[in-house]
């Protein structure tokens, strides 16, 4: 039975009640947390979005027909209650705002009611997520997920004013473009009008910010929807939200200024956090070498540091090969940890190889001074002197080795100093460091594709100094491009843009697009450049991931209403899902049915 609510009207939230109330009447609507029959008197936990507050029912208050319908109550029931406002009868509830106080009820409304659910709506629930995530809409009845999403809501709400105030004007752009194939894969949309042509849903609005400067806007921002097709991790989704900004007749330093302004109030309103300014700047460079990460965690030290010179002369093959071929040895102290057991030792050279390690090598040094070493019987006491004192080790503390390829050794080591700053506790969800990293390699080369690819995009600015070298050594030239790194994680990234034709084009050219698929891709670009580009520079945020920062989720998916799983499907509306065949034929697509032998 389900009742209306005419001539009822919620007074309030249920946490907007406080002991200023007492005595007044109160119409209350939300769902029963719990509800308690203690024989002639029932307790009711009556819960909406700002929290819960506790309803008495007593026959002699409310009479006979509400307190049989109080009677029948059951959690997720959605109900309007009336009453007055009164302290406490019994021992204040200190985990409640609305401890204190109660509502004594006088009438009772029963709005719809629940079957039982299929887990039960509470805090830090224990109920395996592909199960909350089938019945989402009950999952986001939890207070959890409730605070998240309504702090993303306040953080969006907040960027959109302090933007504005900034001069920043928000201006949408299309989610039905073309196709550009650099970076993830696209998500293709079949056009029934064009029958074998596709739009492509927008890895991010690049181009068209880009062409929002040449039309003269000079400050844009939106709060833009972007698809990647790529595999998902902890902090990444197939679609997400960033906050995507350009600015024109800027550099480098104008951009990571407003920027930083703004991360400084977004921090402080949402988590009363004090950013200090100016953030931290690394380059790309120095971020490697200290921490083997393009993307430092400055919450801890535990750095890197470069032993090739203290060995080159060992016997110990291990080592040795990996500098003949070009590579390096370094290493990480991790303080205090020497009687770390063998077994745990173990885990970790497996953790390595995970990361493509051939092994990790370890020293520690004793109490009395003596080592443990996984590779004593090849060294010299006193070349392990050396690289005991190289490393900084006192009694007690624990060395471990990487010899490799250099980005294997980065590698390695930057997420094994994570995996041990993580095993010894020492990452604080509350405290935020946050660091700029610049001058990122403009290019990288690709293994797989046997040529250069950008870096962060095509569009990105070499560094004035280093342009001579974009033929000569393209994989030393540095780019104007910039990432915000929070706590190890990579918050935003941009970059000063390429504004003269002619750089554009040698761009390309070393990234291997012929003068056609350059014009073919990019055309409108090179031809938009042609009328008066103002130098341009942006960033864009991922904003799912900065609200599962300043909230302390582990996973993006606990910031995002409707998120997807792992194999990118979402498990409330199962999509994606086939489609009739007539919606097929329209567009002129065929399944070719997949033979599950080639899988
Ligand atoms: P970039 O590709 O670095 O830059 O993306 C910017 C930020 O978007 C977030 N992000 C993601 N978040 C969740 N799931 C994903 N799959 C995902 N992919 C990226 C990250 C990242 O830092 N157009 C440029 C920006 C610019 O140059 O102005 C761009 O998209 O937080
Ligand atoms: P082995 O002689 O293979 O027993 O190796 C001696 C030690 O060197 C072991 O602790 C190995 O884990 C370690 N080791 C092997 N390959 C590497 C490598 N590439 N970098 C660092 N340590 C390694």
């Amino acid at each position: 039975m389900a009742e209306s609510m005419a001539g009822l009207k919620r007074s309030c939230r249920c946490t907007e009640v406080t002991e200023a109330n007492i005595g007044q009447e109160l119409t209350l609507m939300g769902w029963v947390q719990k509800s308690r029959n203690k024989g002639g008197i029932i307790f009711t936990d009556l819960r909406d979005r700002s929290g819960i507050i506790q309803i008495i029912f007593e026959e002699s208050d409310c009479g006979t027909e509400s307190f049989e319908k109080a009677e029948r109550l059951r959690s997720e029931f959605a109900v309007a209650v009336t009453g007055v406002v009164e302290k406490r009868s019994g021992a204040a509830n200190p985990n409640l705002k609305t401890g204190t106080i109660e509502v004594r009820a006088k009438a009772l409304r029963i709005l719809s009611e629940s079957e039982v659910p299929p887990f039960p709506i509470e805090e830090n629930s224990r109920t395996r997520e592909e199960l909350r995530l089938k019945y989402r809409y009950l999952d986001l009845r939890r207070p959890d997920l409730q605070r998240n999403i309504m702090t993303r809501s306040r953080v969006a709400t907040m960027v959109r004013q302090f933007l504005a105030d900034e001069g920043f004007l928000e201006i949408e752009t299309p989610t039905l473009i073309k196709s550009t194939p650099e970076g993830a894969r696209d998500y293709l949309v079949p056009s029934r009008v064009h029958p074998g042509s596709f739009y492509a849903l927008p890895q991010s609005p690049q181009l068209l910010k880009q062409l929002l400067m040449c039309s003269g806007f000079d400050r844009y921002f939106q709060l833009a929807r972007c698809y990647r097709d790529e595999d998902l991790r902890a902090d990444r989704q197939p679609e997400f939200t960033q906050i995507d900004m350009e600015l024109s007749f800027v550099d480098v330093d104008d951009v990571l200024d407003v920027n930083e302004r703004m991360l400084k109030k977004l921090f402080k309103e949402i988590c009363d956090f004090d950013v200090q300014l100016p953030i931290q700047r690394m380059t790309w460079r120095e971020a490697m070498d200290r921490f083997g990460s393009d993307k430092p965690d400055m919450r801890f030290g535990m750095e890197l540091k470069n032993v090739s010179d203290v060995v080159k002369d060992c016997e110990f093959v291990v080592f040795k090969s990996a500098l003949e071929a070009g590579g390096s040895v370094r290493a990480i102290n991790a303080e205090g940890q020497a009687g770390m057991p063998r077994k745990k030792i173990d885990a970790l050279v497996e953790f390595a190889k995970g990361f493509g390690a051939k092994g990790l090598a370890y020293l520690a040094v004793n109490a009395d001074g003596t080592y443990k070493c996984s590779f004593g019987k090849f060294m010299k006491p006193e070349e392990l002197d050396a690289l005991v004192a190289a490393m900084d080790a006192k009694p007690g503390d624990l060395l471990f080795f990487a010899a490799d390829k250099d980005k294997v050794v980065f590698d390695v080591l930057g997420n094994l100093r994570l995996e041990l700053a993580r095993q010894l506790d020492l990452l604080k969800k509350d405290d935020f460091k946050f660091l700029w990293v610049t001058e990122f390699p403009l290019l990288e080369y690709s293994e797989e594709e046997g040529r250069y690819v950008a870096m962060h995009h095509p569009f990105t600015m070499p560094m004035e100094e280093d342009l001579p070298l974009i033929d000569t050594d393209p994989g030393a030239v540095r780019a104007k491009a910039y990432d915000i790194v929070l706590n190890g994680t990579e918050l935003g990234g941009g970059s000063v843009r390429i504004h003269q034709a002619d750089v554009q084009e040698k761009m390309f050219e070393v990234l291997g697009f012929t003068k056609e698929r350059a014009e073919d891709q990019f055309g409108f670009l090179l031809e938009a450049f042609k009328y008066g580009v103002p130098p341009h520079a942006g960033l864009a945020y991922g904003l799912d991931r900065v609200v599962m920062l300043m909230v302390g989720a582990d996973s993006i998916r606990d910031v995002i209403a409707f998120p997807k799983v792992k194999d990118a499907s979402c498990m409330l509306m199962e999509a994606p899902s086939e489609v009739d065949k007539k919606q097929l034929d329209e567009l002129g697509i065929a399944v070719v049915a997949q033979d599950p032998a080639a899988e």
